[in-house]
């Protein structure tokens, strides 16, 4: 069951471009390349409930009323893996601004350690989208999300590409007012917290640290 807060996106494109990460055979250049790609599919979804506001321009024909973004956007990159998310969705709204978040698992307990946290002024006011491609046991999410809103963000979208149901239910019961978009919900998790089928280490095949 996927919880209420959360949008599974279903496109040919994105599990085509899935299954390319997906393979063991995709190089470290292409890996890189397609989690770009994909990422700038996502935005269209994540983006659809932004604010708007009303300016007065003219047309080659007439004036007219239309409508441009009103939120201040905020990405924000869980280093290392979220860092391959950045720049796809910055050709898309290239005034955004980029927070860092370091966080890593550690290998024997599964809990996240944070040792980076570096966020523009004046972010508790803008509408963030924290990126982080694998939701695996959650808690890197869920301690990201205690931090951000700790720093007074509320209007925070989490947007992973794959998550673990084990995970995404572990978010939601820690974070039920947030809201999350994941390209493709996945089986389940091994025994050491890895996702199934997944895609393996993700800032591994990004940076080539395999
Ligand atoms: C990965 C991934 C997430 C986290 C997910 O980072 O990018 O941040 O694990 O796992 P969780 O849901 O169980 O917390 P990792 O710790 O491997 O750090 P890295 O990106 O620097 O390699
Ligand atoms: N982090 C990853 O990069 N991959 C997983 O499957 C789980 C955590």
């Amino acid at each position: 069951m996927v919880p209420t807060n959360t949008t599974v996106l279903q496109h040919p494109l994105i599990e085509h471009k899935l299954t390319i990460l997906r393979n063991r055979e995709t190089d470290n250049k292409l890996f890189r390349s397609t989690l770009h790609e994909l990422s700038y599919l996502l935005v269209y979804e994540i983006t659809r409930r932004l604010p708007l506001r009303s300016v007065r321009i003219e047309t080659p024909l007439m004036p007219c009323t239309c409508q441009v973004l009103a939120a201040e956007v905020l990405l924000i990159a869980v280093l290392r893996a979220g860092l391959g998310m950045v720049d796809g969705i910055l050709e898309l709204i290239p005034s955004a601004k980029v927070g860092h978040l370091g966080l890593y698992r550690d290998e024997c307990t599964l809990n996240p350690v944070e040792y980076y946290c570096k966020l523009p002024p004046g972010a508790d006011r803008m509408h963030a989208f924290l990126l982080d491609p694998m939701l695996a046991t959650g808690g890197s999410l869920i301690y990201a999300l205690s931090l951000l809103k700790s720093r007074g963000l509320s209007n925070i979208i989490v947007t992973s590409i794959l998550a673990a149901p084990e995970g995404l239910q572990a978010l939601h019961n820690a974070h039920p007012d947030i809201q999350v978009y994941t390209a493709m919900l996945d089986e389940r998790l091994d025994e050491n917290g890895y996702i199934l089928p997944g895609l393996g280490d993700c800032g591994d095949r990004l940076f080539g640290t395999l």
